[in-house]
């Protein structure tokens, strides 16, 4: 299964992060001094996609706006000789090759990812969701790459959680067949823990077939009134071999409050130019 298109749903209302998520889109607020979104794309590009398709609310342009060229700008940047500032500027807009597609209102998941069917066409795809944000040697979505095109098959980033985390997520049931990787027979959205068939849960990273596409046309609304993708995935999991890996690395969940800061934190220390001082000041503070 060959992948060189990602669509990265950003058409949320994004309600965990209110107010900050009020006039603009969650997407577009940093990780440290990076946008989720650019990151989201970052990790796209490593893993060897070219077209990236965004799938964004109607007139919320700023995920998109932010891949664009800024004239002005650059031509401040440039008078004042600020070469390096002005190359991470100009490199933004060449990473990738951009299309916007619209969801005209937000009605789940699964209606967001349809959006996209015309722009994806008839071959295999990403699917990124710019709220995970993933910290792995190798990008999450490069080895989620490796395994469909080994498997020439669909497959899902899973991630073990907590009993308590359980009731948030997708989770999956299957058959442990190599390191990290499972053969999925089924799966759960938002269970009770004691209901749960599994510990293991389905996080924002997808390679799906085109026929995902038909099954989502076909859906009804299920929870909340939205088109939920999970139920798409359960009945793609019975017309063919699907796959669940556990990624290698760490997963930060940019949607909530507490993710946000974790993420701040951990990538925070990550940065060579930061991390002394933002050591030493978290040490008087903890
Ligand atoms: P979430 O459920 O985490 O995002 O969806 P949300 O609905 O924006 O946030 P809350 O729950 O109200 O805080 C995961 C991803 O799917 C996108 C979101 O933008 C997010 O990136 N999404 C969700 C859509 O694009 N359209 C939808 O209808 C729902």
């Amino acid at each position: 299964m060959k992948v060189s298109k990602a669509v990265i749903v950003a058409a949320g209302l994004g309600t965990r992060m209110l107010p900050a998520s009020k006039a603009i889109p969650k997407e577009i607020l940093p990780v440290v001094d990076k946008p989720a979104i650019q990151m989201v794309v970052e990790e796209a590009v490593a893993a060897g996609i070219k077209e990236i398709i965004v799938v964004i609310s109607p007139g919320r342009t700023t995920v998109l706006d932010h891949f664009r060229p800024s004239p002005e700008l650059e031509r401040h940047l440039s008078e004042r000789g600020k070469e390096d500032t002005l190359e991470l500027v100009k490199k933004i807009c060449a990473m990738a090759e951009f299309t916007a597609a619209e969801q005209a209102q937000p009605l789940g998941l699964g209606h967001a990812v349809l959006q996209a069917r015309g722009d994806v066409g008839n071959e295999p795809f990403a699917v990124m969701l710019p709220d995970d944000i993933f910290d792995c040697q190798r990008p999450c979505l490069g080895q989620l790459i490796a395994v469909a095109e080994r498997r020439d098959a669909p497959v899902v980033s899973l991630l073990k959680v907590a009993a308590s985390e359980v009731p948030k997520y997708g989770i999956v049931s299957g058959d442990r067949i190599d390191e990290r990787l499972f053969r999925l027979t089924g799966m759960v959205e938002k269970p009770e823990p004691e209901k749960a068939p599994s510990d293991l849960a389905i996080v924002g990273r997808y390679i799906l077939p085109p026929e995902i596409f038909a099954i989502l046309a076909e859906g009804k609304p299920g929870a909340g009134g939205e088109i939920q993708l999970t139920d798409a995935l359960i009945e793609l999991a019975r017309r063919r071999p699907f796959y669940g890996y556990e990624f290698e690395g760490t997963r930060y969940d940019l949607g909530d409050p507490l993710g946000f800061l974790t993420a701040q934190v951990g990538f925070g220390l990550k940065r060579a130019d930061l991390a002394d001082r933002f050591r030493a000041y978290l040490k008087t503070v903890v």
